[in-house]
């Protein structure tokens, strides 16, 4: 058997994945020729995310963290998803191809660079609109990766789904242990290697209509670009677009969560900032009524995804920490 002494290395640059408040839901085995990606249920967040989509989603986005970070160096893979139907806790199984058996993936490799300098980017954005030929690009790699990319132009429909997401903030924050839950994973102890930092989180725009459906933190220390004399915080012409799937399976979210990585390098490679959305899809009502009264579409809606221009000015966005490769390898 071949062995590949650089899969730690991959997998370091996998653990750079988004997830939902930085919870860094998974854990991995690393063995001579392949990578096993496993949930970490521990990490789950019962309240706000009842289904654990949140949670396979941001194991999905790890999982194509890994494909960019391995075609990056040369090799091409084979993924196996739920390779063993006996461990509902294995999503996939990555093995690296010996050589000649198979050429390493040019688009997945050509995302890399985005994964060190991608950022969720929850400020306001720029009144400069995003190019229909962008979000045709990334849509074409949401369908590489298996699902659908809906962008929400409609002023009536956008308008709908502001209110679907704002709607769903005001119903989570009813639910008890909701409220316990974000402050435990947005008030992390000085130097802690997960959560959502207050340095992470903006103030919301002051008078904004477009900005509203946000998820609050609760902390934030991130100052708002300032606006140029003469704008109004309503200049923000950053796009929603809704990444959704044929089914809802698990295997739908984890390739959901494929999609959305590819969605986000993609567009960091653009230029453009990015934040994903979650909130209305973590409630069953409101996700039945994001898919049937809001975008009326057959698939099923996973993740809301906001891109848009950086503000002019806007300062560079601080890292958000994550766990070491020691603390989430299982043992071989
Ligand atoms: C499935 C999923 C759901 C998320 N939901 C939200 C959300 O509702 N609001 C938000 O501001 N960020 C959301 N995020 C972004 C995470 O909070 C963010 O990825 C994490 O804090 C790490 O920061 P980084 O993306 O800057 O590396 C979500 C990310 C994922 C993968």
């Amino acid at each position: 058997m071949a062995t590949y002494p650089d899969l730690s290395g991959a997998v370091t640059d996998a653990l750079r994945a988004p997830s939902v408040h930085n919870t860094q839901p998974w854990k991995w085995r690393i063995r001579p020729d392949a990578v096993d990606l496993h949930a970490d249920e521990d990490r789950h967040l019962d309240v706000t995310d009842p289904d654990q989509r949140d949670l396979i989603l941001s194991c999905g986005a790890a999982l194509h963290h890994l494909q960019v970070a391995l075609a990056a160096r040369g090799l091409a893979v084979e993924v196996r998803r739920h390779p063993d139907p006996e461990d509902r806790s294995h999503l996939a199984t990555v093995t690296v191809r010996s050589a000649g058996a198979g050429e390493p993936d040019a688009v997945s490799a050509s995302l890399f660079p985005g994964i060190a300098t991608r950022r969720t980017d929850r400020r306001r954005m720029s009144r400069r609109q995003v190019p229909h030929d962008h979000v045709k690009s990334l849509q074409e790699h949401v369908k590489i990766a298996g699902a659908v990319l809906v962008p929400v132009t409609d002023p009536h429909i956008r308008g709908r789904l502001v209110m679907a997401l704002t709607d769903a903030t005001g119903q989570q924050r009813q639910e008890p242990g909701y409220a316990a839950e974000l402050r435990m994973w947005t008030h992390r102890l000085p130097g802690s290697h997960d959560g959502v930092p207050a340095i992470n989180v903006p103030p919301p725009p002051i008078g904004t209509a477009r900005a509203t459906g946000l998820r609050p933190f609760g902390q934030a220390a991130l100052a708002q670009p300032s606006l140029p004399p003469g704008r109004s915080p309503d200049d923000d012409a950053a796009q929603l677009l809704v990444l959704a799937t044929l089914g809802d399976d698990v295997l739908d979210r984890l390739r959901a969560g494929e999609a959305t990585s590819a969605v986000l390098l993609a567009a960091t490679r653009m230029g453009l900032a990015t934040t994903p959305l979650s909130q209305a899809l973590e409630l069953d009502t409101s996700r039945q009524r994001m898919q049937t009264d809001v975008l009326g579409i057959p698939e099923h809606p996973q993740l809301v995804i906001r891109v848009g221009w950086p503000a002019a000015g806007a300062a560079e966005l601080p890292v958000t920490p994550r766990r070491e490769l020691r603390s989430v390898l299982l043992p071989d």
